[in-house]
């Protein structure tokens, strides 16, 4: 049954060629100061940059810089960017980039006008804002996490080993997002492949919860089946430009809530993945992979039914005369064959885990509710150890 619930995504979308179009007339409606964030310079080299600046320019904005925004941004850098804001009067701030620059930027939102600090507040107490949040909108570079259209931040904080996300409501979502897929095609290989995972990933982590009979489920498959169809093609040419668009739009689907609604999540896959980040620095989206198979082989006899149906009908497992765990089992090994033809991270020694770490990260491996077994920390143990 599907649960009660209320759906509201306020984000804009702007998609497809040319969709750079749209900003001058969403970048009219806020004040003229304006903080532009950004990485470590792709954006400078593919030309984006020049283009969004020309755009910013033409409106008569005030431009302040952030860059140099790292994969998996510190909150160094947050307190660093909550002091540019500051000395900027930001009205708005534009994130131009991947998940990392999304995330930062709503994060720098929620901050500038707040006195406390930004880790203690939103990331170890998982406080709501409430002070005045600076607009964010968002010109995506990088596919994967759906920071585009939802209100996830993720902030590393090294010194304490952690990696931790905060999912805010509708007040963080950025107030616009523009997605050209043709801005995704000087993603390095391994990149795109790591971000065609975490998109994956994101939906196995709403769809292995609960048993309900509910769309949302079904509405996942369809995003999986697509997202695999398009990896295939994109991983042979990534200037395939329908594949790259569908890959695209379902990252957006798979985290802006919507197959969320009405059931229960799980979500260990990123605690664990989180957990190596904290201790490698490692590419989101690899970190994933490199844990998702000893964990989803641990909890399928927890979650039988369902990955049965993720069998069937994700991965066309044909059923006769088989055993349910048969049936299961082949499931898993053909998103492994997947995994392992689309070029991923199968292992955490190869993201610089070793086992000497094993106890730290199992330390820092927060335990979610929702899945099919709640991992005790022997579990959690298992899984690294298999993981290297
Ligand atoms: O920094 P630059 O020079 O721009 O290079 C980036 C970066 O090195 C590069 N890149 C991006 N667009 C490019 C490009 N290179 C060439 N051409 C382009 N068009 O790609 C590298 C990775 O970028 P990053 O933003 O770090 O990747 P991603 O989008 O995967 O974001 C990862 C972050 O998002 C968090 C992750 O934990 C991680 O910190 N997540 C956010 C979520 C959310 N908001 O809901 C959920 C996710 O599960 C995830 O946890
Ligand atoms: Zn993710």
């Amino acid at each position: 049954m599907l649960g009660n619930f209320t759906y509201c995504n306020p984000t804009k979308l702007y998609f497809g060629k040319n969709a750079l179009d749209n900003l001058g007339s969403e970048l009219e409606k806020y004040g003229r100061n304006v903080l532009l964030v950004y990485g470590g310079g792709s954006i400078k080299k593919n030309g984006i940059y020049d283009k969004v600046v020309d755009v910013l320019r033409k409106c008569g904005k005030n431009i302040a810089e952030d860059a140099g925004v790292m994969p998996n941004p510190t909150v160094e850098k947050l307190r660093e960017g909550i002091q540019r804001a500051r000395a900027a009067k930001a009205d708005f701030i534009l994130a131009v980039g991947g998940g990392s620059v999304c995330d930062y930027a709503k994060a720098v939102s929620i901050s500038v006008n707040c006195d406390e600090d930004p880790w203690d507040k939103y990331f170890v107490r998982w406080e709501e804002p409430d002070c005045r949040i600076i607009p964010v909108g968002c010109v995506l570079t990088m596919v994967g996490t759906g920071s585009e259209m939802n209100g996830g931040s993720v902030i590393t904080n090294h010194a304490e080993k952690m990696k931790v996300g905060h999912v805010f409501g509708e007040e963080v979502f950025p107030k616009f997002s523009v997605l050209d897929p043709e801005f995704t095609f000087t993603l390095p290989k391994y990149q795109m492949v790591s971000g065609i995972y975490d998109i994956f990933n994101h939906i196995c982590e709403q769809y292995f919860s609960g048993d309900d009979d509910n769309t949302s489920d079904y509405i996942s498959e369809g995003l999986m089946r697509s997202v695999v169809h398009s990896s295939r093609i994109a991983v042979r040419n990534p200037e395939d430009y329908e594949a790259r668009s569908n890959i695209m739009w379902t990252a957006t689907w798979a985290l802006n809530t919507l197959v969320a609604k009405g059931k229960t999540t799980d979500w260990e896959v990123h605690m664990l993945g989180q957990a190596v980040g904290a201790h490698t620095d490692a590419t989101h989206g690899m970190t994933l992979a490199a844990v998702s198979l000893p964990y989803y082989r641990l909890i399928m006899p927890y979650g039988l039914k369902k990955f049965v149906r993720f069998a069937h009908n994700v991965w066309d497992v044909d059923c006769a005369g088989k055993t349910d765990e048969q049936i299961a089992r082949e499931g898993l090994d053909a998103m492994e064959n997947w995994m392992r033809e689309i070029g991923l991270v199968m292992n955490i020694t190869d993201l610089g885990a070793n086992a000497d770490m094993i106890d730290g990260l199992v330390k820092s491996t927060l335990i979610m509710q929702g899945g099919y077994k709640v991992l005790t920390e022997d579990d959690v143990r298992k899984i690294f150890a298999e993981s290297l």
